[in-house]
């Protein structure tokens, strides 16, 4: 008897089939995969097994028992958690307070005990966070440390992680994994819901795959291979993923002369038009806090920006994307977007300037250009009015790209443009940043995806304690440079 099966689940949202009728089971010591497109449903059929919705046919039978109407406790009670797609922490507490909120019911909280867990279960990461520090704090890396740690403190039945290594790098992964196997060992079961091939073939016993709120197939890891799986998540053939590229660039566009600022040392660089050039670094290397500085959130201590030559100084992205540098940020949550307005809203909300006309916005051309993104990005909804607190976490990912985009950015700063982007349409972002380049416009591409950096990038710039400690073409780049670059293993000369 399978631990957890779920079995005709349904659930509609207005102009969507979210789940329909799927049926899965799962085995306690397994690692289950759950994969495809962005607005497969993934993270719907999640929610129905940690009672955080229900569906609205169907039912979860966790260890024998069935429900129809699962709620969060009764789900907790039962031994599942869930590792949620955006941050679940409380970032006013503290390390300790996050991992073990709800363990005890204790009146009296036993902070020194607290502290213990908390130390413990980041030691078996291999991680290095006081307990004490507010969650706020820390990167969005450690963030998700702490995030799973809070999960393996209840010692769960059921695990459930949507996509957890977004904000991580390799060797936080590597620890991640290492705790999977731990986990599994135990016998529990995990569900594990990712867009990274590679991940899913290295930890994963069987795959799911969903596509359009459908059960497509339920495989064996051994017995299927990457492109057979893409094929049965997008529902066609894929080829390559890496745009062809003229690698002509033209003038400097952006120039910075020894910014300094937001914890990093004094950095220079010049980008061209036309050129894309990947910022390569460990998390906490500095490349997010370089790109805040670069747009105004942050401000620079010393140390001078220029723009096609002029000197410019920005008080918020804001005054950045109308000058011309628009940023893609790495947390849409808290950056990005305005999760309560619509998809329209969102998109056109930095290219006002060019649909205004005296106090009055064109609504029609605002109607046009947001339709012209969203068939551009696919973005998947049944209508622009929708909120984008309701879209799925990829397809949320593609409103900020194309709010960026929309606001005619000369210099577009991408702080991880792919993550939680599905395989098909992680292909269109790359062909999007290629067709940008040769429009002229410069890309700064921050990522943690080796094969996106060495695949897309120009020139591939690696920063490493704050400094810029390396710089290297695309023709000497190869995953083992960049790696003893960003772990300060070797030092080149910064260009
Ligand atoms: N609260 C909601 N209101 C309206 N539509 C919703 C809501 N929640 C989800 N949907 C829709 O249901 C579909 C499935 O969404 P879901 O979040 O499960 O996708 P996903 O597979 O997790 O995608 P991703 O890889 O982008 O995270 C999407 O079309 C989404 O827009
Ligand atoms: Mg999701």
């Amino acid at each position: 008897m399978p631990f957890l099966a779920l079995s005709g689940l349904s659930k509609t949202y207005p102009g969507v089939r979210a789940l329909d009728e799927v049926s899965i089971s799962f085995e306690a010591g397994e690692v289950h995969a759950i994969v495809g497109e962005n607005g497969a449903g993934k993270s719907t059929l999640i929610k129905t097994i940690a009672g955080a919705i229900v569906a609205d046919e169907g039912t979860v039978t966790i260890a024998g028992r069935s429900f129809a109407d699962l709620t969060p406790a009764l789900s907790r009670a039962q031994g599942v958690e869930v590792i949620y797609q955006e941050f679940n922490l409380v970032p006013t507490l503290s390390v300790a307070e996050n991992i073990c909120m709800g363990l005890s019911t204790n009146f009296f909280p036993d902070f020194k005990r607290m502290r213990e867990t908390a130390r413990d279960l980041l030691a078996e990461f291999g991680v290095d966070i006081s307990p004490n520090t507010l969650v706020r704090e820390l990167p969005s890396a450690q963030q998700q440390l702490v995030e799973i740690a809070k999960a393996l403190a209840k010692s769960p039945r059921i695990l459930i992680m949507d996509e957890p290594t977004a904000p991580l790098s390799l060797a936080e992964v590597d620890s991640l994994f290492a705790m999977i196997r731990k986990t599994k060992a135990r016998g529990t079961c995990i569900i594990y819901v990712s867009h990274r091939m590679d991940e899913i073939f290295a930890i994963c016993d069987r795959i799911t795959v969903l596509r359009d709120g459908r059960h497509v197939a339920t495989l064996a890891t051994g017995e299927t291979d990457r492109d057979t799986l893409i094929r049965m998540m997008v529902g066609r053939e894929l080829t390559r993923t890496y745009p062809e590229r003229s690698g002509s660039s033209g003038d400097v566009v952006l120039e910075l002369d020894a910014l300094e600022g937001n914890g990093n040392a004094p950095i220079s660089l010049s980008m061209r038009s036309g050129e894309i050039v990947g910022l390569a670094g460990l998390v906490g290397a500095g490349r997010t806090e370089l790109a805040k500085t670069i747009c105004g959130a942050v401000a620079a201590d010393s140390g001078v920006l220029r723009l096609d030559g002029k000197e410019v100084v920005f008080r918020s992205p804001r005054d950045a994307l109308v000058a011309g540098i628009g940023l893609v940020p790495e947390n849409r949550k808290e950056e990005g977007t305005f999760l309560e307005k619509p998809i329209r809203w969102n998109i056109s909300i930095g290219a006002l300037r060019f649909l205004t006309r005296w106090t009055t916005i064109n609504r029609p051309a605002e109607r046009k250009l947001a339709e012209a993104y969203r068939d551009r990005l696919k973005i998947k909804t049944p209508s622009l009015g929708q909120k984008v607190g309701n879209l799925s976490g990829g397809n949320q990912q593609k409103v900020v790209i194309a709010k960026t985009l929309a606001a005619r950015a000369r210099v577009i700063l991408f702080d991880e443009p792919t993550r939680g982007i599905d395989v098909g349409a992680r292909a269109e972002v790359y062909a999007l940043m290629a067709e940008l380049a040769a429009e002229g416009i410069a890309i700064l591409m921050i990522t943690s995806d080796m094969e996106e950096l060495l695949g897309m990038s120009d020139r591939i710039l690696v920063l490493h304690n704050g400094h810029l400690v390396g710089t290297l073409a695309r023709a000497e780049a190869t995953q083992e440079r960049v790696l003893s670059l960003a772990s300060g293993l070797k030092e080149d000369k910064a260009a």
